[in-house]
């Protein structure tokens, strides 16, 4: 008998307690991860940016709610928001007290497909078969039917009114300290709201900077940025692969990008142009309400340290 039904229990009480530790602690487990990247002309002061994502913010979300409230003491020079800030219809009021004190600061932002409709119960395993099939969520699919419609527009009107900039398939600008930071925005490619003929034509010569912002990392809008010269790309969506292996990483992007570059600074070169652009894609610091599990992928904030060219 103790033979018979020893291995099943014991991959059992293992899984048990994976899942313990993935949706108990791990998804809980809020950290700042710091990267460096030189993209800023000389004689330049570093510039400090804070990028948030993929906050999935539902209810009642305390911990996560204080974690974020504390970013603030970083004091960057301005925070990106790449999106995703819902799980659940009723969480803006939340979003928009745990971000508040990041609302001081000047800041800019996207939604992604999570802004627009609520979670919906999906299969995890779909995510490993829509990749093999080259099929990735809804932008593979037939629109989206069913869907519950979040009411994006008071985040929109609470960002708004805070001074954050709406980059939806928009170019804007921020100053800090004399310094014009050109910021070109997607719409989610995700669900095919982005419009990237709206927004083309490269950064601006006036710009001291330019960077381009998009919630998920598609290789279209990946390409469209690169191959315009925009130094810098930052993006979110992928959650990192959210269920990782240790020692090995993501088995998904949830995108058509690779796997290699699920999370972190990385660079991306269009082919045709041969242009290269640094990329960096937050693994967020949260997840769908449905698979509220996170294993060897921390929920995350991402400090952005922007340097000279030269000090690389
Ligand atoms: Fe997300």
């Amino acid at each position: 008998m103790r033979a018979r039904y020893g291995v099943p229990l014991g991959i059992a009480a293992a899984g048990a307690a994976g899942l313990i530790y993935s949706a108990g602690f791990e998804a809980r487990s809020f950290r700042l991860r710091r990267v460096t990247v030189p993209v800023l002309p000389p004689g330049v002061r570093p510039l400090r940016v804070l990028q948030v994502s993929d906050i999935h913010m539902v209810c009642g979300q305390r911990k996560k709610q204080r974690w974020l409230r504390s970013l603030a003491g970083l004091r960057p020079d301005f925070v990106i928001n790449t999106g995703d800030n819902l799980s659940d219809p009723e969480g803006v009021p939340e979003v928009m007290d745990a971000l508040g004190p990041l609302m001081e600061f000047p800041g800019a932002y996207v939604f992604g497909s999570n802004d627009y409709y609520g979670p919906t119960l999906r299969n995890p395993a779909r995510y490993l078969y829509e990749k093999v099939q080259g099929r990735h969520g809804l932008n593979g699919n037939a629109p989206a039917t069913n869907v519950v419609h979040n009411p994006w527009e008071e985040l929109r009107d609470g960002f708004d009114a805070a001074g954050w900039l709406n980059l939806t398939n928009t170019r804007n600008s921020l100053k800090i300290d004399g310094f014009e930071i050109e910021l070109t925005g997607l719409d989610d490619p995700h669900i095919k709201r982005d419009r990237y003929a709206r927004v083309a034509g490269g950064p601006s010569a006036a710009a001291d900077l330019s960077l381009g912002v998009v919630h998920a990392p598609y290789l279209r809008a990946l390409d469209a940025f690169a191959a315009d010269g925009y130094p810098l790309i930052l993006a979110g969506h992928t959650h990192g692969g959210q269920l990782c292996i240790p020692f090995y990483g993501a088995l998904v992007t949830n995108c058509d990008l690779d796997t290699e570059r699920v999370k972190g600074l990385s660079t991306y070169t269009e082919a045709e142009s041969g242009r290269t652009s640094y990329m960096h894609v937050s693994a967020g610091c949260g997840t769908s309400r449905y698979t509220p599990v996170r294993f060897a992928c921390p929920p995350e904030a991402t400090l952005l340290t922007l340097t000279t060219r030269t000090s690389a």
